[in-house]
């Protein structure tokens, strides 16, 4: 049992992994491009996580591009036996720091190997297949061609395990007839629930949903409901919206983002906090 298992685990693939993991998007530099300001703080924040327990870290090559999973390897290579490193293909990077689809199975074939050459593994733990029919909020679009690219890789080895990406329950439905999808990875947090129903389906499907954005991305969680149940615990609201995406569902495993080792800490503590049923009603107040 890692020191991080309080969180408890959940199966991920052919792996267990603590339900509090690390998004490492923000090791990246000012709107995901280019490198950090501090590059030993973000050595250091990987390294931080690790000894703390965590054993899921999530990624992608175009994320910087490139930065954030060279930062990775530099930190953390040779990997612990226990570690997963999720990453996702679908989108590139322009050179104006733009985000566009890149889904032809030669894009598809491009992104894996670069994310394999650049974690520096022979296969990828578990890719995410980004959908991009809008950048900001899954749409209704067949991943059928994509979804099949990448189940070939998988055949061939280099893909250990596929999840889905900002993706609608209907495409979810239709990836899982061509591949098994371990995880899903959709915008989610104490404040915007459109996926409650979905992530009750998987969780009796036994499938991850694993929020994005769980402390609100960059706009950081603000509510007085929040600021008052966090005082109210003696801790930190950013704890406390943890905390209440623990108690929602089994099946949810927490990726926040961070560039600092005192934030991660602090997150990381989050799977000590326990809430009352009458604090989740308070809570779940928020998001009605
Ligand atoms: N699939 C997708 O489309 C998608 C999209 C976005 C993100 N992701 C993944 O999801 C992960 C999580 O999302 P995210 O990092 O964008 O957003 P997030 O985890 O909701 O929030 C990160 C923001 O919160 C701040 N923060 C973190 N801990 C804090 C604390 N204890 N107190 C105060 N502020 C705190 C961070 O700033 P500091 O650096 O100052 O701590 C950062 O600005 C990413 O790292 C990435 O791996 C996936």
């Amino acid at each position: 049992m890692s020191s991080n298992d309080e969180s408890g685990t959940f199966q991920l693939g052919d792996r267990r992994v603590s339900r509090l993991g690390y998004g490492a998007m923000q090791l990246a530099g000012p709107g995901v491009f280019g490198p950090p300001k501090d590059h030993v703080a973000a050595l250091a924040v990987l390294r931080e996580a690790v000894a703390c327990g965590v054993n899921h870290i999530d990624t992608s090559d175009y994320y910087g591009p490139h930065v954030t999973n060279q930062i990775i390897r530099e930190a953390l290579h040779p990997y612990p036996k226990d570690l997963v490193i999720v990453t996702k293909v679908g989108a590139r990077r322009g050179a104006d720091a733009s985000w566009s689809s890149a889904f032809s199975p030669e894009e598809l074939t491009q992104a894996v190997h670069d994310n394999l050459r650049h974690l520096g593994v022979d296969a990828l733990d578990v890719v995410n297949l980004r959908a991009m029919f809008d950048v900001h909020h899954p749409a209704e679009g067949s991943l059928e061609a994509p979804l099949t690219a990448l189940a070939e890789l998988q055949r061939k080895g280099l893909v250990r395990h596929i999840g889905l990406s900002n993706v609608t329950p209907k495409q979810i439905a239709d990836g899982r007839r061509i591949c098994e999808i371990v995880c899903v990875q959709n915008y989610y947090n104490l404040a915007h629930r459109t996926d409650d129903a979905l992530i009750d389906d998987l969780a009796g499907r036994g499938i991850a949903y694993v929020p994005f954005f769980p402390l609100g991305g960059f706009t950081p969680l603000q509510s007085s409901t929040l600021s008052e149940v966090a005082a109210r615990l003696s801790a930190t609201p950013m704890q406390v919206a943890l905390t209440w995406l623990l108690h929602r569902a089994p099946n949810i495993l927490l990726i926040p983002g961070t560039s600092s080792v005192a934030h991660l800490r602090e997150n990381l503590a989050a799977a000590r906090l326990a809430l009352t049923r009458q604090t989740l009603d308070e809570l779940n107040g928020i998001g009605s």
